[in-house]
């Protein structure tokens, strides 16, 4: 790339005709999951676009034209066209990329640590090189999934630590969080409102004005950063909170006889009752780390979300809890659990993504190795990978026989099309679905010996 005319990025204007006559230069930093699409839909919009990551193996990969999210439909061809017309590059030099652009989006990951408490270091330590080779004039967008008041309290002082640029002088900032679900980017980055807070009225405008031309869906204008960020954790809280809600009612409807999925397809037809559905624990990038992220802020500002905290603990005891119908599925077959061998149906946190974070799965596969079981796995997107030490099956049908057990831990489309007979192959046919999916009497009807979280049997 050639090195650009900069434009002011806190000029209307300026901004307006850059979008205009696609002079405007992009630079989207981490190009995960998020990023790299985001930064394939600036690129689909006709401006150059850069994507920087220290993932050498993903850089190199992506500018040999190898398109690397194949469960995220739609994408790519939009990638082979941009690699293609010469729209977008990968880099793994930031000063380059840096320099070079006009618009920086950062897309790091916020993940936690092993005490729960969220680590910003990719964000921090990225803004604190921008610190030092930020053009002036530049315009920041902070998409990952932070703490209200993060920018205003902790990146914005980073930015300007060594004194070179001043916010609302010399560069800007703000943010346009991302709330696309895996495995649904592109169509819900073509149908999902965005919100939209920057430091002042100038910048939020700037953004707003940004993003239609990108993506031309709603814009939502928040007031500021930290409102923007505070809407963006509420969404994801308020799932994760419900499923904890209804997992700790499925416990009790177990002990009832009542089946919980027969409760919530009724209580749906109340107009105001919002469905959630029961489950072996809540997974992935965004639910979990969100909660703690709020957990965070409460502590931080001397508050407290006891709803959080508990719906959280309810939902970390899930993998116990279907480790515990599994192990009665076992007494009632009479059987001993130790040495057995059980096949886990489905290892991503959510049905039809290849993601394995905080999934699940590695809970309960790591409790049923400590009572002596041998795991075996079978999932369509991780077929002859090696996972958590376990080399995953080709193929259902082969590994039914060898096993005594099976648990269904996601709901992938391939599973809930299963027909329950397929499990009768099995040395003990004791089948535990986590996920709802199975039909009870089916299941009975066939000679299962069946266990379903939440079922009420
Ligand atoms: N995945 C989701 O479902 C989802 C949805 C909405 C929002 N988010 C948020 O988006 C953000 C990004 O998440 P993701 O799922 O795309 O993460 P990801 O792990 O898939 O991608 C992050 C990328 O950043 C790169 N990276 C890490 N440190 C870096 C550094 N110092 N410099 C340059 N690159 C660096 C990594 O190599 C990786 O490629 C997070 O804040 C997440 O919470 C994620």
């Amino acid at each position: 790339m050639e090195k650009a005319k900069k434009i002011d990025m806190n000029n209307i204007n300026e901004v307006k005709n850059s979008l205009e006559n696609k002079s405007l230069k992009v630079c989207v930093v981490g190009i995960g999951r998020i990023g790299l699409p985001t930064a394939l839909s600036f690129a689909k919009a006709g401006l150059q676009t850069v994507g920087m990551d220290i993932n050498e193996q993903l850089v190199d990969s992506l500018n040999k034209g190898n398109f690397p999210l194949k469960d995220e439909p739609g994408y790519e061809e939009i990638f082979n066209d941009v690699i293609k017309n010469g729209k977008f590059s990968a880099t793994t030099d930031i000063n380059k990329a840096i320099s070079q652009s006009d618009l920086i989006l950062l897309s790091l990951p916020t993940p936690i640590n092993e005490k729960n408490i969220p680590d910003y270091s990719a964000l921090e330590s990225v803004c604190k090189q921008l610190g030092d080779i930020l053009q002036p004039n530049s315009l920041i967008v902070v998409e990952s999934t932070i703490e209200p008041g993060f920018i205003e309290n902790n990146l914005i002082s980073i930015l300007e630590e060594n004194n070179r640029l001043h916010v609302g002088k010399n560069f800007t900032i703000g943010v346009c969080p991302e709330n696309a679900n895996p495995g649904e980017i592109l169509h819900d980055f073509t149908t999902l409102p965005r919100l939209v807070g920057g430091i002042d009225q100038q910048s939020t405008k700037i953004i707003t004005m940004i993003y239609d031309f990108v993506f031309s869906v709603e814009l939502i204008i928040m007031p500021d950063c930290k409102t923007a960020n505070a809407v963006k954790l509420t969404t994801n809280v308020f799932r994760d909170v419900n499923i904890g809600f209804v997992n700790e009612l499925s416990l009790m409807f177990d002990k009832l006889g009542i089946d919980t999925l027969k409760v919530l397809d009724a209580a749906k037809r109340k107009y105001n009752f919002q469905i959630h559905y029961p489950g072996p624990g809540v997974g992935g990038p965004c639910l979990p780390i969100n909660s703690y992220q709020f957990l965070n802020t409460a502590t931080r500002t001397n508050s407290k979300l006891s709803i959080i905290e508990h719906g959280r603990k309810i939902n970390e005891e899930m993998p116990e809890h279907v480790v515990n119908l599994t192990l009665d599925g076992f007494k009632i077959s009479k059987k001993s659990i130790k040495d057995s061998s059980i096949l886990i149906l489905g290892i991503s946190y959510k049905p039809d993504v290849k993601d394995i974070q905080l999934s699940p799965a590695e809970m309960i596969i790591n409790k049923l190795e400590s009572l002596g079981v041998k795991i075996k796995i079978y999932d369509p997107y991780f077929k002859g990978n090696q996972v958590f030490g376990i080399n995953v099956e080709h193929n259902i049908d082969d590994v039914l026989s060898k096993v005594d057990a099976a648990i269904i831990v996601t709901a992938h489309k391939e599973f809930q099309e299963i027909n329950p007979k397929i499990f009768r192959k099995m040395k003990t046919p004791i089948l535990i679905d986590s996920r709802g999916i199975i039909d009870t009497v089916s299941a009975n009807n066939v000679g299962l010996v069946f266990r379903g979280l939440g079922r009420g049997i």
